[in-house]
């Protein structure tokens, strides 16, 4: 008998989606809830013909050809595929898969989570609390702006910027300005939405919020100048990817308070996080868990199963990722 295709898994995903992949192909987790070393991920795909991944697992050239020549797909738990040599896996003929649209709601709630939490200073107000500073109503104390009224500004009108624009419009009561690579007429009727260039809508938002893959072309999109047309009253949220944010650049922002505050789950090089921003209270930061919903961590995992199953019958990926 043939031996089964091999299916190589970086994390214990549930067990509900390896029971998908245990019933065709032999199945090596790895069951330590932390990511592989570079060198560890070496020896570990050593032989699949699936990799299934986390956006902790720099993907390159020399991890898949220590997979072989056998190894066809690459399908990671992730919408984001910036850990992925793309060009590598080109080369060898690999497919790449990611998970779109497991976690826009996940993201958009984190999201609309941080945007609210930056207005209402949640977490100086949590921490007030516990240091016994609560002596009793006093007006004058957390006031912030209401979100209702005021603009949000949408840099990247995919499926998650499109479901924040659902909820602060529809749910908040936000007006919608929004930039992307072309206009969408479509949604600027259905959220009376107005389209601005990359350069123009940092400037007409109350709240910024960015949700652009990493690609050469989005590095530092926010950068230095385009923080300095913010107004000084305006927010920033960034739950994409750390690297579309010049990090150097938001902490002297922040620093100086050219804006009001920022909130951003993502870093320029996680994990490590600019030293000066810990002691900023200007800025709340979350461990890279906008999407860390019980449902899009399921739904995340069952897709890139779906796809493994897809390519190893030979059927065309689900959702294939492709070099830009
Ligand atoms: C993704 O899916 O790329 C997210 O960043 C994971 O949280």
């Amino acid at each position: 008998m043939e031996p089964k295709p091999k299916v190589v898994v970086t994390w214990p995903i549930s067990d509900k989606a390896l029971a998908l992949l245990r019933e065709k192909y032999e199945v090596a987790v790895n069951e330590k809830e932390e990511a592989l070393s570079p060198e560890e991920l070496l020896g570990f795909v050593k032989g699949a013909h699936a990799i299934l991944c986390l956006l902790t697992n720099k993907i390159t050239g020399e991890v898949c050809d220590a997979a072989g020549s056998q190894l066809k797909i690459v399908a990671t738990m992730s919408v984001g595929f910036d850990h992925i040599d793309l060009a590598a896996t080109a080369q060898r003929g690999i497919v790449v898969t990611n998970t779109p649209g497991t976690s826009d709601n996940a993201v958009a709630e984190h999201t609309i989570t941080l945007m609210l939490s930056l207005a209402k200073h949640i977490p100086l107000a949590d921490k007030f609390v516990r240091q016994g500073k609560y002596s009793g109503w006093d007006p004058k104390i957390f006031n912030g702006p209401e979100l209702s009224g005021k603009v949000l500004s949408i840099v990247g009108l995919g499926h998650i910027g499109s479901r924040v624009a659902h909820i602060a419009g529809f749910g908040l009561g936000m007006a919608i300005a929004y930039t992307d690579i072309r206009p969408n007429p479509d949604f600027e009727s259905k959220f009376n939405a107005k389209y601005f260039s990359v350069d123009e809508v940092f400037s007409v938002g109350d709240v910024v919020t960015v949700h652009v893959p990493l690609l050469p072309a989005t590095k530092h999109l926010v950068n230095a100048a385009r923080l300095s047309t913010m107004k000084p009253t305006a927010y920033l949220v960034n739950t994409s990817r750390g690297p579309v944010v010049d990090e150097a650049a938001l902490t002297d922002a922040l620093k100086r308070k050219l804006i009001a505050g920022a909130a951003i789950d993502v870093y320029e090089n996680e994990p490590n996080i600019t030293p000066d921003l810990l002691s900023l209270e200007n800025v709340i930061m979350t461990p890279h868990t906008a999407s860390a919903t019980f449902e899009a961590r399921e739904a995340m995992a069952q897709k890139a199963v779906a796809n493994i199953l897809a390519v190893l019958s030979g059927q065309p990926a689900l959702d294939l990722v492709q070099a830009k």
